[in-house]
């Protein structure tokens, strides 16, 4: 491995071919097939840990999809190594557990800001700096969703350390949920919190720190008002919705570009 070879992503600048935009799954699995989405001879790139990439051409424009693993700590790794590998705007494409009762499984999410419920984003900021994403990014999925006519909302998420307790999943080893978190999913309820997941709020606030953009979509595999445990029949509609809303979004954001 090269010296310049970034140590946990495994890629060095030659190999992201002038890449500034980057599509991060959390799922391995998930990095080829959203690859060959964007462009039928998108090619594998390397994979290292929970970090696999492939580089896919749209419109012009290289784009590393590149997956983050689950959870703040790794996606501020993964942050940190593509930023200093010349990526400048990142969108986060998910899977999500749905607060707010009226939203359908398969519902896409496009996050505006996070609750920031994580411990990696208090290393790059105190707890008073806001998880926002970026407002172009954030416009051009919300546009791509629009123009097919896929179910969404856009507003705020939960973004949460711990899948069990921190989002009060009571069907757990013990079966207990600390006193902080007993009770939260109602309260996020109340206060307009539309899902939960993992990462958005270490990558939205990365993302500001540095200076570059960051924007999320996920799609609802669980609705919280009704069970705890994610559908599984829902995922193959779930990530062939992100794909196609992520593909579009690119290709609006390009065009604003030129
Ligand atoms: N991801 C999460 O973090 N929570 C869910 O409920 C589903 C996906």
């Amino acid at each position: 491995m090269g010296s310049d070879v970034k140590y946990h992503v495994h890629l060095n600048r030659e190999m992201l071919e002038g890449a500034e935009v980057a599509i991060l799954p959390g799922d391995p699995g998930r990095v080829g097939k959203t690859a060959r989405y964007l462009d039928p001879d998108a090619h594998f790139v390397a994979s290292n840990r929970e970090f696999t990439s492939w580089l896919a051409t749209l419109d012009g424009h290289k784009v590393l999809v590149c997956s983050t693993g689950i959870g703040g700590p790794s996606v501020s790794i993964c942050l940190e190594e593509l930023a200093s590998l010349g990526i400048t705007d990142f969108y986060r494409i998910g899977t999500t557990g749905a607060i707010q009762p009226d939203i359908e499984l398969g519902s896409l999410i496009i996050t505006t800001g996070a609750v920031r419920l994580d411990g990696a984003s208090t290393h790059y900021a105190p707890i008073e700096y806001p998880a926002v994403a970026d407002l172009e990014l954030t416009n051009s999925l919300v546009a791509a969703a629009r123009e097919f006519g896929l179910p969404h909302r856009v507003g705020i998420t939960a973004a949460c350390d711990t899948f069990y307790p921190g989002q009060e999943r009571y069907d757990t080893f013990t079966g207990y949920v600390p006193r902080r978190f007993q009770g939260s999913l109602e309260e996020w309820r109340h206060l307009q919190v539309l899902n939960y997941e993992m990462e958005s709020a270490t990558l939205f606030v990365i993302a500001s720190v540095f200076g570059l953009k960051a924007g999320m979509v996920a799609s609802a595999i669980v609705s919280r008002a009704r069970s705890e445990t994610p559908d599984d029949t829902v995922l193959a509609l779930a990530e062939e919705n992100l794909a196609r809303v992520m593909k579009r979004a690119l290709q609006i954001r390009f065009a604003s570009l030129s």
